[in-house]
């Protein structure tokens, strides 16, 4: 069984949102591929997956060009990509909102976003420890962003078997 939180409505796709700091390095990149693994299963029409930052300074960017170039080294573009601040009004939009780090799920709690819909992304990896966080690779180099893409792709496929059990029940 899976512990995701049940869709708040039937009938459209379940939704869910990425989120870190400024949208434009490891929320994108967790959209993309967690995008993509779920349509591999057959899943794209039921699930919807965004992406939006706690901090608004990046707004309108493009992806950082070294997530960019991460992703394309797997084979994903990230070239639509449009980076958004994650605003109050969205706080009960959506089935599930995953903070990529402690910091931006303390953001998202003060913004709103109700506890049972709320969790860190690296939860859904079973070998991640506990209470692992995605770090900002920003100020490092493009091998933080490869490392990244590996914690994600891990986490996406975890997130992916739970709405499995979920949406195929
Ligand atoms: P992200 O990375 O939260 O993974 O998109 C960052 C991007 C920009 C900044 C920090 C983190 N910044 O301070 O501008």
């Amino acid at each position: 069984m899976s512990d995701l939180p049940d869709p708040q409505e039937a009938g459209r796709p379940y939704r869910v949102a990425m989120v870190c700091l400024g949208n434009i390095c490891r929320s994108p990149m967790a959209e993309v591929v967690t995008r993509e693994e779920v349509a591999r299963r057959g899943l794209g029409d039921l699930v919807a997956v965004d992406s939006s930052g706690t901090g608004g300074w990046h707004a309108g960017a493009d992806m950082d060009e070294r997530a960019l170039a991460a992703l394309a080294g797997r084979g994903l573009d990230g070239a639509s990509h449009r980076a958004r601040q994650f605003v109050r009004d969205w706080a009960s939009r959506y089935d599930l909102v995953l903070a990529m780090d402690r910091d931006n799920l303390r953001a998202l709690r003060s913004l709103g976003v109700p506890e049972e819909r709320l969790r860190l992304f690296r939860s859904f990896d079973p070998s991640a420890p506990r209470e692992a966080e995605v770090p900002d690779p920003y100020y490092g180099g493009r091998s933080g962003f490869d490392e990244v893409l590996d914690m994600v792709e891990a986490a996406a496929r975890g997130l992916a078997d739970d709405l499995e059990k979920l949406l195929r029940r």
